[in-house]
């Protein structure tokens, strides 16, 4: 099979839900995929933020193995040693007390939601305590609870009525956030750094406010570190550049280095929330996706891993900024470790494309921003291959552009 009888096949079975690109993958290795002509295309995107550890890493492919042999999913109505060590491992660079584990991203913020709420009912914290605070430009899932905190309204508004109670505040708008904030709140969410929707990031100040509003108003602050988390800005949570601390914290994406896996951390009162039957799933924290998550965190904790995320980011900033200097309608460069992002001034689908065709897989979001999420194994070798690929690219964008 090629890639044009893919596209026709799945035309005639699959929903038409998803924009694909023209790429039909066979395999992949380390930072590279391979296409079924054999072409080679260097990794930018983890499919999307979530193969961190590139493809075929020996080490979590033996992990895969040895627990494929002894047991795959067993249901949360029994024990077995995965699901407990990879909470452990959680919490211990966390923070947090307790875990709960399910199966994607959107699911771990519907739990937290849910949460939220439960925890200003069962407490007695105020009538008609169920206020959510979500910001603009957010993404936080596609699901009802998750969509209602969800920013874009080319995502919301053909599937309304959304789920009631949640009110948008500016980012970085202390005053905003002062003036939306009363004691019908029981939670803001917030990604600290905004993936989808251009990777902008929360200021200090900003993350400040909102935790001292929680505190006063007794809101629950959840952070969705789903995109910047486990690794990807050089620190285990973005959370922890300031010393901010959250009352949940939201984790799906590379946790399961592949397999479908989310998390909410949080405290052991609040956990509380949650008797027997409030809240559950069939699949979440299964053996061997907790197995490859508990071997994924492992390899976080190792001695200089997280510091070398840093110092590529770093590198990788500094091959954007060159763009930006030689390009006038580069307009910013933003990231933070190996979530990095250059915005132009017009729509930068075509860019995606060019770099496809020259052997680079990136994503474009927000129209204008051009994202890259590649696995933390990539080399400074490969980042500056990139950076010289996109210069050529960049170099053909006509002037009126
Ligand atoms: C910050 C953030 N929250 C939530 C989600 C939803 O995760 P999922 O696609 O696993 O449901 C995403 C996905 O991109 C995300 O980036």
């Amino acid at each position: 099979m090629n890639l044009k009888q893919i596209e026709e096949f799945e035309s005639q079975v699959l929903f038409s839900n998803y924009k694909k690109y023209p790429l039909f993958v066979q395999k992949g290795r380390k930072c590279t995929l391979y296409d079924f002509e054999g072409k080679r295309y260097l990794d930018l995107l983890s499919g999307i933020a979530v193969s961190a550890l590139g493809y075929n890493h020996p080490r979590i492919a033996n992990v895969m193995r040895k627990q494929l042999k002894k047991l795959i999913h067993i249901s949360n109505l029994f024990y077995h040693p995965y699901q407990a060590l990879l909470a452990r491992k959680l919490l211990e660079i966390s923070g947090m007390e307790r875990a709960f584990f399910c199966n994607s991203g959107t699911e771990a913020v519907e739990a937290s939601f849910k949460l939220a709420r439960g925890y200003a009912y069962k407490n007695k914290l105020g009538e008609d305590k169920n206020q959510v605070l979500t910001l603009d430009d957010s993404f936080h899932g596609r699901t009802y609870g998750s969509l209602s905190a969800t920013y874009n309204d080319t995502y919301r508004t053909p599937f309304g009525p959304l789920v009631p109670g949640f009110q948008f505040v500016k980012r970085n708008a202390v005053e905003d956030l002062r003036a939306k904030f009363n004691d019908k709140v029981c939670a803001v969410i917030i990604e600290p750094i905004q993936g989808e929707g251009g990777v902008h990031a929360c200021s200090r100040e900003f993350l400040q406010a909102a935790r001292d509003l929680c505190q006063k108003h007794r809101a629950l602050l959840i952070f969705d570190e789903i995109q910047s988390g486990l690794g990807r800005t050089g620190r285990y949570f973005y959370f922890q550049k300031f010393g901010i601390r959250p009352d949940i914290i939201t984790l799906a994406k590379p946790l399961g280095v592949g397999l479908p896996l989310g998390s909410v951390l949080t405290s052991k009162e609040i956990s509380l929330t949650f008797g027997p039957g409030d809240h559950g799933t069939t699949f979440g924290g299964g053996p061997l996706a907790c197995r490859l998550g508990f071997e994924f965190v492992k390899i976080l904790q190792e001695e200089g891993f997280l510091a070398d995320i840093r110092e590529k980011g770093e590198f990788f900033t500094q091959k954007l900024l060159d763009l930006k200097r030689k390009y006038p309608f580069v307009v910013d460069v933003r990231g933070e470790g190996l979530m990095q992002a250059i915005e132009v001034n017009f729509p930068a689908r075509e860019i995606v494309n060019q770099c496809l065709e020259a052997g680079f897989v990136i994503n474009v979001t927000a129209g204008t921003v051009l994202r890259f999420l590649p696995p933390y194994i990539i080399t400074r070798k490969e980042i500056a291959r990139f950076a010289k690929a996109l210069d050529k690219i960049f170099s053909k964008v006509p002037a009126d552009q």
